[in-house]
Protein backbone atom coordinates (compact mmCIF):
# COMPACT_ATOMS: atom_id res chain seq x y z
CA UNK A 1 0.00 0.00 0.00
CA UNK A 2 1.38 3.35 -0.32
CA UNK A 3 1.28 6.23 1.82
CA UNK A 4 1.22 9.76 0.54
CA UNK A 5 4.07 11.00 2.98
CA UNK A 6 6.54 8.45 2.13
CA UNK A 7 5.79 8.97 -1.70
CA UNK A 8 6.33 12.52 -1.18
CA UNK A 9 9.48 11.42 1.14
CA UNK A 10 10.65 9.28 -1.06
CA UNK A 11 10.78 11.71 -4.38
CA UNK A 12 12.18 14.84 -2.24
CA UNK A 13 15.46 12.11 -1.12
CA UNK A 14 15.57 10.82 -4.78
CA UNK A 15 15.87 14.30 -5.98
CA UNK A 16 18.06 15.32 -3.51
CA UNK A 17 20.83 12.56 -3.81
CA UNK A 18 20.49 12.76 -7.48
CA UNK A 19 21.27 16.48 -7.30
CA UNK A 20 24.01 16.00 -4.77
CA UNK A 21 25.91 12.89 -6.43
CA UNK A 22 27.19 13.63 -9.35
CA UNK A 23 27.98 10.34 -10.55
CA UNK A 24 24.07 9.14 -10.97
CA UNK A 25 22.88 9.69 -14.56
CA UNK A 26 19.10 9.48 -15.85
CA UNK A 27 19.00 5.81 -15.75
CA UNK A 28 19.21 6.55 -11.67
CA UNK A 29 15.72 7.65 -11.74
CA UNK A 30 12.44 5.93 -11.99
CA UNK A 31 10.88 6.85 -15.13
CA UNK A 32 7.73 8.07 -13.28
CA UNK A 33 10.05 11.08 -11.87
CA UNK A 34 12.32 11.10 -14.91
CA UNK A 35 9.30 12.67 -16.91
CA UNK A 36 8.52 15.15 -15.03
CA UNK A 37 12.27 16.59 -14.86
CA UNK A 38 12.98 16.17 -18.57
CA UNK A 39 13.82 19.81 -19.87
CA UNK A 40 13.52 20.19 -23.64
CA UNK A 41 16.15 21.86 -25.08
CA UNK A 42 16.27 24.60 -28.28
CA UNK A 43 19.40 24.35 -29.94
CA UNK A 44 21.36 21.09 -30.15
CA UNK A 45 24.23 19.10 -32.05
CA UNK A 46 24.57 15.86 -30.86
CA UNK A 47 21.94 13.40 -29.05
CA UNK A 48 17.77 14.21 -28.25
CA UNK A 49 16.55 17.77 -27.93
CA UNK A 50 16.34 17.37 -24.17
CA UNK A 51 17.49 15.88 -21.17
CA UNK A 52 17.79 16.02 -17.37
CA UNK A 53 19.64 18.73 -15.24
CA UNK A 54 20.62 19.58 -12.14
CA UNK A 55 19.81 20.77 -9.70
CA UNK A 56 16.41 19.06 -9.55
CA UNK A 57 14.03 21.39 -8.34
CA UNK A 58 10.86 20.29 -6.76
CA UNK A 59 7.62 22.42 -6.51
CA UNK A 60 4.27 21.08 -5.33
CA UNK A 61 3.48 20.92 -8.92
CA UNK A 62 6.32 18.74 -9.92
CA UNK A 63 6.08 16.78 -6.68
CA UNK A 64 2.61 16.13 -7.15
CA UNK A 65 2.74 15.18 -11.09
CA UNK A 66 5.47 12.45 -9.96
CA UNK A 67 4.05 10.82 -6.95
CA UNK A 68 0.68 11.78 -7.79
CA UNK A 69 -0.19 12.78 -4.33
CA UNK A 70 -2.73 15.68 -4.68
CA UNK A 71 -1.68 17.72 -1.82
CA UNK A 72 2.36 16.94 -1.43
CA UNK A 73 3.26 20.01 1.20
CA UNK A 74 0.53 18.44 3.30
CA UNK A 75 1.41 15.04 3.30
CA UNK A 76 5.09 16.00 4.68
CA UNK A 77 4.35 19.34 6.13
CA UNK A 78 4.20 17.49 9.94
CA UNK A 79 7.33 16.12 9.52
CA UNK A 80 10.60 17.49 11.34
CA UNK A 81 12.88 17.46 8.63
CA UNK A 82 10.80 19.14 5.39
CA UNK A 83 10.92 22.71 4.58
CA UNK A 84 8.76 24.78 2.55
CA UNK A 85 9.90 28.21 0.43
CA UNK A 86 6.99 30.23 0.82
CA UNK A 87 8.49 32.41 -1.83
CA UNK A 88 9.59 29.67 -4.23
CA UNK A 89 6.97 27.39 -3.53
CA UNK A 90 10.18 24.67 -3.29
CA UNK A 91 10.12 21.93 -0.99
CA UNK A 92 13.13 20.56 0.40
CA UNK A 93 14.73 18.37 3.05
CA UNK A 94 16.67 20.27 5.97
CA UNK A 95 17.98 16.96 7.31
CA UNK A 96 18.70 14.43 4.55
CA UNK A 97 20.18 11.70 6.61
CA UNK A 98 16.73 11.82 9.22
CA UNK A 99 14.78 11.48 5.71
CA UNK A 100 16.44 8.58 4.99
CA UNK A 101 15.81 7.20 8.62
CA UNK A 102 12.29 7.92 8.41
CA UNK A 103 11.83 6.69 5.41
CA UNK A 104 14.20 3.14 5.34
CA UNK A 105 11.82 2.78 8.80
CA UNK A 106 8.81 2.63 6.38
CA UNK A 107 8.94 1.42 3.43
CA UNK A 108 10.33 -2.17 1.93
CA UNK A 109 13.09 -3.44 -0.02
CA UNK A 110 11.48 -3.49 -3.28
CA UNK A 111 10.67 0.29 -2.80
CA UNK A 112 14.35 0.72 -3.09
CA UNK A 113 15.14 -1.94 -4.73
CA UNK A 114 13.45 -0.10 -7.87
CA UNK A 115 14.76 3.33 -7.54
CA UNK A 116 18.09 3.29 -8.53
CA UNK A 117 18.95 6.77 -6.45
CA UNK A 118 17.33 5.86 -3.10
CA UNK A 119 19.19 2.07 -3.42
CA UNK A 120 22.47 4.25 -4.17
CA UNK A 121 21.96 6.47 -0.53
CA UNK A 122 21.00 3.28 1.34
CA UNK A 123 24.14 1.74 0.05
CA UNK A 124 26.09 4.07 1.15
CA UNK A 125 24.03 4.70 4.71
CA UNK A 126 26.00 3.77 7.68
CA UNK A 127 23.31 0.96 8.95
CA UNK A 128 21.12 -0.30 6.07
CA UNK A 129 17.97 -2.04 6.70
CA UNK A 130 18.68 -4.05 3.86
CA UNK A 131 20.78 -4.80 1.33
CA UNK A 132 20.61 -3.53 -1.84
CA UNK A 133 22.81 -1.91 -4.96
CA UNK A 134 22.36 0.89 -7.29
CA UNK A 135 23.36 -1.97 -9.45
CA UNK A 136 20.03 -3.87 -9.09
CA UNK A 137 17.85 -1.59 -8.89
CA UNK A 138 19.22 -0.41 -12.31
CA UNK A 139 18.55 -3.57 -13.59
CA UNK A 140 14.91 -3.19 -12.40
CA UNK A 141 14.68 0.03 -13.81
CA UNK A 142 13.80 0.72 -17.82
CA UNK A 143 16.13 2.88 -19.41
CA UNK A 144 15.70 6.03 -20.44
CA UNK A 145 15.65 5.70 -24.19
CA UNK A 146 12.49 3.79 -24.06
CA UNK A 147 10.68 6.89 -22.57
CA UNK A 148 8.16 8.40 -24.32
CA UNK A 149 10.40 11.57 -24.11
CA UNK A 150 13.84 10.99 -25.06
CA UNK A 151 11.86 9.45 -28.03
CA UNK A 152 10.08 12.24 -29.29
CA UNK A 153 13.25 14.39 -28.65
CA UNK A 154 15.27 12.31 -30.73
CA UNK A 155 12.87 12.02 -33.59
CA UNK A 156 12.77 16.19 -33.60
CA UNK A 157 16.51 15.88 -33.73
CA UNK A 158 16.66 13.37 -36.63
CA UNK A 159 13.42 15.06 -38.56
CA UNK A 160 13.64 18.62 -37.23
CA UNK A 161 10.69 19.33 -39.06
CA UNK A 162 12.09 21.79 -41.65
CA UNK A 163 12.12 19.55 -44.11
CA UNK A 164 8.76 18.34 -45.44
CA UNK A 165 10.05 15.13 -46.44
CA UNK A 166 10.93 14.87 -43.50
CA UNK A 167 7.63 15.09 -41.71
CA UNK A 168 5.88 13.00 -44.16
CA UNK A 169 8.68 10.60 -42.94
CA UNK A 170 7.45 10.51 -39.63
CA UNK A 171 3.86 9.75 -40.84
CA UNK A 172 5.11 6.31 -42.44
CA UNK A 173 6.52 5.41 -38.79
CA UNK A 174 5.24 4.93 -36.20
CA UNK A 175 7.21 4.85 -32.55
CA UNK A 176 5.72 3.43 -29.28
CA UNK A 177 7.26 3.53 -26.20
CA UNK A 178 7.34 0.44 -24.30
CA UNK A 179 4.36 1.58 -21.25
CA UNK A 180 2.32 2.47 -24.30
CA UNK A 181 1.62 -1.20 -25.16
CA UNK A 182 -1.44 -2.16 -23.40
CA UNK A 183 -1.43 -6.08 -24.84
CA UNK A 184 1.33 -8.12 -22.89
CA UNK A 185 1.82 -11.67 -23.68
CA UNK A 186 0.13 -12.68 -21.09
CA UNK A 187 -3.33 -11.49 -22.95
CA UNK A 188 -2.05 -13.56 -26.01
CA UNK A 189 -1.97 -17.84 -26.68
CA UNK A 190 0.83 -18.83 -28.23
CA UNK A 191 1.49 -21.88 -29.99
CA UNK A 192 4.72 -23.81 -29.03
CA UNK A 193 6.84 -23.02 -31.62
CA UNK A 194 5.88 -19.43 -30.91
CA UNK A 195 6.80 -19.50 -27.12
CA UNK A 196 10.05 -21.43 -28.17
CA UNK A 197 11.34 -18.60 -30.75
CA UNK A 198 10.37 -15.88 -28.65
CA UNK A 199 12.20 -17.71 -25.57
CA UNK A 200 15.26 -17.68 -27.82
CA UNK A 201 15.55 -14.14 -28.77
CA UNK A 202 14.84 -12.61 -25.26
CA UNK A 203 17.84 -15.09 -24.65
CA UNK A 204 19.99 -13.90 -26.82
CA UNK A 205 19.24 -10.49 -26.38
CA UNK A 206 19.94 -10.95 -22.58
CA UNK A 207 23.30 -12.52 -24.25
CA UNK A 208 24.41 -10.29 -26.67
CA UNK A 209 27.74 -9.37 -25.59
CA UNK A 210 28.88 -13.08 -25.37
CA UNK A 211 27.01 -13.70 -29.28
CA UNK A 212 29.51 -11.14 -29.98
CA UNK A 213 32.49 -12.61 -28.30
CA UNK A 214 32.41 -15.36 -30.11
CA UNK A 215 31.58 -14.06 -33.31
CA UNK A 216 27.66 -14.85 -33.88
CA UNK A 217 26.28 -11.70 -35.46
CA UNK A 218 23.55 -13.36 -38.02
CA UNK A 219 20.77 -13.63 -35.57
CA UNK A 220 17.99 -11.46 -34.11
CA UNK A 221 15.94 -11.18 -38.10
CA UNK A 222 12.81 -12.72 -37.78
CA UNK A 223 9.78 -13.25 -40.13
CA UNK A 224 6.17 -14.24 -38.95
CA UNK A 225 3.93 -15.85 -41.85
CA UNK A 226 0.94 -16.32 -41.19
CA UNK A 227 -2.97 -15.06 -42.21
CA UNK A 228 -4.11 -11.57 -41.12
CA UNK A 229 -5.40 -11.63 -37.54
CA UNK A 230 -3.23 -14.65 -35.82
CA UNK A 231 -1.38 -11.53 -33.89
CA UNK A 232 1.99 -11.08 -35.54
CA UNK A 233 1.82 -7.16 -35.04
CA UNK A 234 0.00 -7.81 -31.38
CA UNK A 235 2.90 -10.29 -30.02
CA UNK A 236 6.04 -7.90 -31.84
CA UNK A 237 4.41 -5.39 -29.53
CA UNK A 238 3.79 -7.17 -26.56
CA UNK A 239 7.53 -8.56 -26.73
CA UNK A 240 8.68 -4.82 -26.75
CA UNK A 241 6.95 -4.41 -23.76
CA UNK A 242 8.22 -7.11 -22.06
CA UNK A 243 11.20 -6.30 -23.25
CA UNK A 244 11.12 -2.60 -22.24
CA UNK A 245 12.12 -1.59 -25.69
CA UNK A 246 10.92 0.87 -28.03
CA UNK A 247 8.67 -0.47 -30.45
CA UNK A 248 9.69 0.80 -34.11
CA UNK A 249 6.04 0.52 -36.60
CA UNK A 250 6.10 0.61 -40.15
CA UNK A 251 4.11 -0.65 -43.32
CA UNK A 252 5.84 -1.10 -46.22
CA UNK A 253 2.83 -0.66 -48.26
CA UNK A 254 2.18 3.07 -47.25
CA UNK A 255 6.47 3.61 -48.10
CA UNK A 256 6.03 2.25 -50.93
CA UNK A 257 2.91 3.75 -52.73
CA UNK A 258 2.68 7.03 -51.30
CA UNK A 259 6.25 8.19 -52.15
CA UNK A 260 7.84 5.86 -54.90
CA UNK A 261 10.12 7.94 -56.16
CA UNK A 262 11.70 8.64 -52.31
CA UNK A 263 11.21 4.96 -51.25
CA UNK A 264 14.71 3.69 -51.38
CA UNK A 265 15.81 6.65 -49.38
CA UNK A 266 12.77 6.49 -46.95
CA UNK A 267 13.98 2.52 -46.30
CA UNK A 268 17.13 3.85 -45.70
CA UNK A 269 15.57 6.49 -43.23
CA UNK A 270 13.71 3.83 -41.29
CA UNK A 271 16.49 1.66 -40.40
CA UNK A 272 18.50 5.03 -39.39
CA UNK A 273 15.64 5.58 -36.86
CA UNK A 274 15.96 2.15 -35.49
CA UNK A 275 19.59 2.81 -35.37
CA UNK A 276 19.16 5.98 -33.69
CA UNK A 277 16.49 4.63 -30.98
CA UNK A 278 18.31 1.03 -30.40
CA UNK A 279 18.17 -0.91 -28.55
CA UNK A 280 14.76 -1.48 -30.23
CA UNK A 281 12.14 -3.53 -32.32
CA UNK A 282 11.81 -2.52 -35.87
CA UNK A 283 9.15 -4.05 -37.40
CA UNK A 284 7.98 -4.30 -40.84
CA UNK A 285 4.73 -5.49 -41.97
CA UNK A 286 3.25 -6.13 -44.83
CA UNK A 287 6.88 -7.40 -45.73
CA UNK A 288 5.96 -8.81 -49.10
CA UNK A 289 4.21 -5.63 -50.78
CA UNK A 290 8.00 -5.09 -51.75
CA UNK A 291 9.50 -8.04 -52.22
CA UNK A 292 6.87 -9.05 -54.34
CA UNK A 293 7.71 -6.99 -56.97
CA UNK A 294 11.09 -7.70 -57.18
CA UNK A 295 10.49 -10.30 -60.35
CA UNK A 296 8.27 -8.49 -62.37
CA UNK A 297 9.63 -4.93 -64.32
CA UNK A 298 8.40 -2.53 -62.31
CA UNK A 299 9.13 1.28 -62.45
CA UNK A 300 12.97 1.43 -61.74
CA UNK A 301 12.02 3.80 -58.42
CA UNK A 302 10.81 0.20 -56.77
CA UNK A 303 12.95 -1.72 -57.38
CA UNK A 304 15.62 0.87 -56.22
CA UNK A 305 13.70 0.25 -53.08
CA UNK A 306 13.62 -3.21 -53.11
CA UNK A 307 17.25 -3.57 -53.42
CA UNK A 308 17.79 -0.78 -50.96
CA UNK A 309 15.34 -2.76 -48.04
CA UNK A 310 17.33 -6.16 -48.83
CA UNK A 311 20.81 -4.36 -48.10
CA UNK A 312 19.37 -2.77 -45.57
CA UNK A 313 18.44 -5.61 -43.49
CA UNK A 314 22.00 -7.42 -44.31
CA UNK A 315 23.31 -4.27 -42.53
CA UNK A 316 21.84 -4.28 -39.56
CA UNK A 317 22.35 -6.79 -36.47
CA UNK A 318 20.82 -6.91 -33.07
CA UNK A 319 24.49 -7.89 -31.64
CA UNK A 320 26.06 -5.40 -33.31
CA UNK A 321 23.14 -2.33 -33.65
CA UNK A 322 21.24 -3.63 -30.99
CA UNK A 323 17.80 -3.76 -33.24
CA UNK A 324 15.54 -6.58 -33.32
CA UNK A 325 14.00 -7.00 -36.80
CA UNK A 326 10.58 -8.37 -36.77
CA UNK A 327 9.12 -8.84 -40.57
CA UNK A 328 5.81 -9.98 -41.00
CA UNK A 329 3.61 -10.71 -44.50
CA UNK A 330 0.36 -12.57 -44.84
CA UNK A 331 1.63 -13.40 -48.35
CA UNK A 332 4.76 -15.78 -48.01
CA UNK A 333 3.93 -17.33 -51.45
CA UNK A 334 4.93 -13.65 -52.89
CA UNK A 335 8.42 -13.43 -51.15
CA UNK A 336 11.56 -14.64 -53.00
CA UNK A 337 14.45 -17.01 -52.21
CA UNK A 338 16.32 -13.67 -51.86
CA UNK A 339 13.97 -12.19 -48.88
CA UNK A 340 13.52 -15.31 -47.30
CA UNK A 341 17.36 -16.25 -46.92
CA UNK A 342 17.51 -12.78 -45.14
CA UNK A 343 15.69 -13.96 -42.02
CA UNK A 344 17.30 -16.20 -39.86
CA UNK A 345 14.16 -17.57 -38.08
CA UNK A 346 10.73 -18.35 -39.86
CA UNK A 347 7.91 -18.31 -37.15
CA UNK A 348 4.51 -19.47 -38.66
CA UNK A 349 1.22 -18.11 -37.33
CA UNK A 350 -1.46 -20.31 -38.10
CA UNK A 351 -4.62 -20.28 -37.74
CA UNK A 352 -5.95 -21.26 -34.34
CA UNK A 353 -6.85 -24.95 -33.57
CA UNK A 354 -9.96 -25.49 -31.54
CA UNK A 355 -7.97 -25.89 -28.35
CA UNK A 356 -6.17 -22.36 -28.89
CA UNK A 357 -9.81 -20.95 -29.74
CA UNK A 358 -11.02 -21.87 -26.23
CA UNK A 359 -8.01 -20.78 -24.69
CA UNK A 360 -8.01 -17.56 -27.30
CA UNK A 361 -11.58 -17.30 -26.01
CA UNK A 362 -10.67 -17.56 -22.40
CA UNK A 363 -8.70 -14.77 -22.78
CA UNK A 364 -10.87 -12.67 -24.39
CA UNK A 365 -13.52 -12.99 -21.67
CA UNK A 366 -11.29 -12.45 -18.68
CA UNK A 367 -13.16 -9.61 -17.56
CA UNK A 368 -16.89 -10.41 -18.96
CA UNK A 369 -19.42 -11.91 -17.40
CA UNK A 370 -20.83 -14.83 -19.63
CA UNK A 371 -23.49 -16.83 -17.93
CA UNK A 372 -22.97 -20.57 -18.17
CA UNK A 373 -20.00 -19.84 -20.44
CA UNK A 374 -18.52 -22.98 -22.63
CA UNK A 375 -15.85 -21.84 -24.74
CA UNK A 376 -15.10 -25.62 -25.97
CA UNK A 377 -18.43 -25.25 -27.38
CA UNK A 378 -17.94 -21.72 -28.93
CA UNK A 379 -14.18 -23.52 -30.21
CA UNK A 380 -16.27 -26.44 -32.14
CA UNK A 381 -18.31 -24.08 -33.98
CA UNK A 382 -15.62 -21.35 -35.07
CA UNK A 383 -13.05 -23.54 -37.12
CA UNK A 384 -11.46 -21.67 -39.62
CA UNK A 385 -11.53 -18.29 -37.19
CA UNK A 386 -8.68 -16.39 -36.31
CA UNK A 387 -7.88 -14.60 -33.00
CA UNK A 388 -8.95 -11.29 -34.22
CA UNK A 389 -12.00 -13.05 -35.64
CA UNK A 390 -12.86 -14.54 -32.07
CA UNK A 391 -12.42 -10.81 -30.70
CA UNK A 392 -15.27 -9.35 -33.17
CA UNK A 393 -17.70 -12.48 -32.23
CA UNK A 394 -17.47 -11.57 -28.55
CA UNK A 395 -17.82 -7.48 -29.65
CA UNK A 396 -20.73 -8.25 -31.29
CA UNK A 397 -22.04 -10.80 -28.86
CA UNK A 398 -21.55 -7.58 -26.34
CA UNK A 399 -22.95 -4.82 -28.36
CA UNK A 400 -26.03 -7.44 -28.88
CA UNK A 401 -26.62 -7.70 -25.10
CA UNK A 402 -25.86 -3.99 -24.35
CA UNK A 403 -28.82 -3.63 -26.86
CA UNK A 404 -31.34 -5.25 -24.91
CA UNK A 405 -29.80 -3.66 -21.99
CA UNK A 406 -28.04 -6.37 -20.26
CA UNK A 407 -24.51 -6.41 -19.29
CA UNK A 408 -24.19 -10.22 -18.17
CA UNK A 409 -24.45 -12.12 -21.60
CA UNK A 410 -25.30 -15.64 -22.55
CA UNK A 411 -23.83 -18.74 -24.35
CA UNK A 412 -26.49 -18.26 -26.05
CA UNK A 413 -25.56 -14.59 -27.03
CA UNK A 414 -22.67 -15.68 -27.70
CA UNK A 415 -23.41 -18.34 -29.79
CA UNK A 416 -25.54 -16.48 -32.12
CA UNK A 417 -22.51 -13.88 -32.74
CA UNK A 418 -20.66 -17.10 -34.48
CA UNK A 419 -23.83 -17.69 -36.54
CA UNK A 420 -23.60 -14.14 -37.59
CA UNK A 421 -20.44 -13.84 -38.30
CA UNK A 422 -20.23 -16.86 -40.31
CA UNK A 423 -23.22 -15.69 -42.65
CA UNK A 424 -20.99 -12.48 -42.85
CA UNK A 425 -18.65 -14.48 -44.03
CA UNK A 426 -20.07 -16.48 -46.45
CA UNK A 427 -21.42 -13.24 -48.27
CA UNK A 428 -17.92 -12.19 -48.23
CA UNK A 429 -17.04 -15.41 -50.20
CA UNK A 430 -19.46 -15.17 -52.69
CA UNK A 431 -18.36 -12.13 -53.63
CA UNK A 432 -15.16 -13.25 -53.64
CA UNK A 433 -16.05 -15.91 -56.46
CA UNK A 434 -18.11 -13.65 -58.46
CA UNK A 435 -14.66 -11.96 -58.74
CA UNK A 436 -15.64 -8.86 -57.75
CA UNK A 437 -13.41 -8.02 -55.35
CA UNK A 438 -13.47 -4.03 -55.67
CA UNK A 439 -17.17 -4.42 -54.76
CA UNK A 440 -17.16 -5.93 -51.42
CA UNK A 441 -20.06 -6.02 -49.17
CA UNK A 442 -19.69 -2.91 -47.38
CA UNK A 443 -18.44 -3.35 -43.69
CA UNK A 444 -16.94 -6.12 -44.99
CA UNK A 445 -15.72 -9.66 -43.48
CA UNK A 446 -13.05 -7.85 -41.09
CA UNK A 447 -10.41 -10.47 -42.01
CA UNK A 448 -8.17 -7.61 -43.10
CA UNK A 449 -9.34 -4.85 -40.68
CA UNK A 450 -6.34 -3.24 -37.90
CA UNK A 451 -9.14 -3.92 -35.31
CA UNK A 452 -7.31 -2.27 -32.64
CA UNK A 453 -7.68 1.34 -34.63
CA UNK A 454 -4.15 2.19 -33.35
CA UNK A 455 -2.28 2.95 -36.27
CA UNK A 456 -3.03 6.70 -36.56
N1 LIG B 1 -3.23 -15.99 -30.51
C1 LIG B 1 -3.94 -14.95 -30.09
N2 LIG B 1 -4.25 -14.81 -28.78
C2 LIG B 1 -4.97 -13.77 -28.34
N3 LIG B 1 -5.43 -12.79 -29.14
C3 LIG B 1 -5.17 -12.87 -30.45
C4 LIG B 1 -4.44 -13.94 -31.01
N4 LIG B 1 -4.32 -13.77 -32.33
C5 LIG B 1 -4.96 -12.61 -32.60
N5 LIG B 1 -5.48 -12.06 -31.49
C6 LIG B 1 -6.20 -10.79 -31.39
O1 LIG B 1 -6.57 -10.38 -32.68
C7 LIG B 1 -6.27 -9.01 -32.91
C8 LIG B 1 -5.52 -8.84 -34.21
O2 LIG B 1 -4.29 -9.46 -34.17
P1 LIG B 1 -3.02 -8.89 -34.96
O3 LIG B 1 -1.84 -8.99 -34.09
O4 LIG B 1 -3.33 -7.55 -35.51
O5 LIG B 1 -2.90 -9.93 -36.14
P2 LIG B 1 -1.96 -9.89 -37.42
O6 LIG B 1 -0.90 -8.87 -37.18
O7 LIG B 1 -1.42 -11.27 -37.53
O8 LIG B 1 -2.85 -9.53 -38.57
C9 LIG B 1 -5.49 -8.53 -31.73
O9 LIG B 1 -6.28 -7.61 -31.02
C10 LIG B 1 -5.23 -9.75 -30.89
O10 LIG B 1 -5.44 -9.45 -29.55
MG1 LIG C 1 -0.72 -7.07 -38.33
Amino acid sequence: MSEPALDVVEFLLTARTYTDETALDANDLPPRYRRVFWDEKEDVDEGPAGGIERPLVVTETVARQATGVDRPWEAVSGLLFTDRDEFSGRLELTEPEMALSWALERCERERVATNPTLAHAVESADDPPFDVTREEARDQTRPIHADRVWIDALLEEYFDGEDEEDVEMLDLVNVRAPEEIETTLDDLVVTEDQEGEIGKIVTAIENREYLAEIGLREIGKLLFVGPPGTGKTTISRALAHELGLPFVEVKLSMITSQYLGETAKNVERTFEVAKRLSPCILFIDEFDSVAKSRGSDEHAALKRAVNTLLKSIDDISLIRDEVLLIGATNHPDQLDAAAWRRFDEIVNFPKPDREMRADILRVITRQMEIAEFDPDEVATKTTGLTGSDLRMVLREAVLEALTDGRRTLTQADVMDAVSDFEERDNLKNMDMIDGDADAMVAGDGGHDHDHDHSHD
